[in-house]
């Protein structure tokens, strides 16, 4: 995220905000990762492959959070690379979407109007997925924390700006109310990555 905690900009258009060094160390990270999610938001507006791209790495099974199968069926994360896919839909996904995508995907249907979390990730854990890492975006992180389904959050903060008050930050949804506990965090780690700051804590269960 951008030092002002936007994850990319008002438009929820791409931002580089990261260098060569971070780049290494995410996909690094995404080698020791069974399996790799993200949102559909995410695919819509990013269009990412989720490979690893150094040489000799199998690509961590790639995980699409999408309740009415709109992942498009050219999108890249379908198309590029090697592995398995798996998309997690809602019993509201049209039959025509799902059937589109499962040639290139596995589809778990999880969840009645919306994905449910919990049980995709007891259907990854199932499947001998034990480790995973999830990459946004802030609709989905908001979801997986409110639940209690993180154990770490990895935060790296680049070394500019974005701003505007409907950029995409690291946590959207609906978040916590002043009654509310907010969620603890117990500060891992933290370390200087090319121009900016790596952070990493552990989430407390609530
Ligand atoms: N800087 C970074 O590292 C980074 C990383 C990732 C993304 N991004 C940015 O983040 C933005 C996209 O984020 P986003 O918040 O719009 O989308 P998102 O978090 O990627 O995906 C959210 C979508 O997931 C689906 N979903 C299904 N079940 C859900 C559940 N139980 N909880 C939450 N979501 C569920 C919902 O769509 P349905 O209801 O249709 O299922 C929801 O709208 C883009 O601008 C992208 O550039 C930045």
């Amino acid at each position: 995220m951008s030092a002002d905690g936007k994850i990319s900009t008002k438009e929820r258009v791409q931002v580089r905000i990261s260098g060569e060094e971070d780049f290494r160390r995410v996909d690094e990270l995404k080698c020791t990762a069974d399996a790799i999610m993200v949102g559909v938001g995410t695919i819509l507006a990013d269009d990412p492959s989720l490979t690893v791209k150094a040489k000799g790495y199998p690509n961590p099974v790639r995980v699409v959070v999408d309740s009415l199968a709109r992942t498009p069926p050219d999108a890249e994360i379908l198309n590029k690379g090697e592995g398995k896919r798996i998309i997690l839909v809602s019993e509201n996904a049209p039959l025509e979407r799902i059937n589109a995508l499962s040639e290139n995907a596995e589809i778990v249907i999880v969840g009645t109007e919306r994905v449910d979390l919990r049980a995709g990730l007891i259907e990854l854990k199932r499947q001998g997925l034990n480790r995973l890492m999830v990459e946004g975006g802030g609709t989905l992180n908001w979801s997986l924390l409110k639940e209690g389904l993180v154990d770490e959050i990895y935060t790296f903060i680049g070394n500019l700006v974005i701003g505007g008050k409907n950029a995409p930050t690291l946590v959207d949804g609906d978040g916590f109310s002043k009654d509310d506990r907010f969620m603890p965090l117990e500060l891992i780690d933290l370390e200087r990555v090319g121009d900016g700051v790596l952070l990493r804590w552990r989430a407390e269960k609530v």
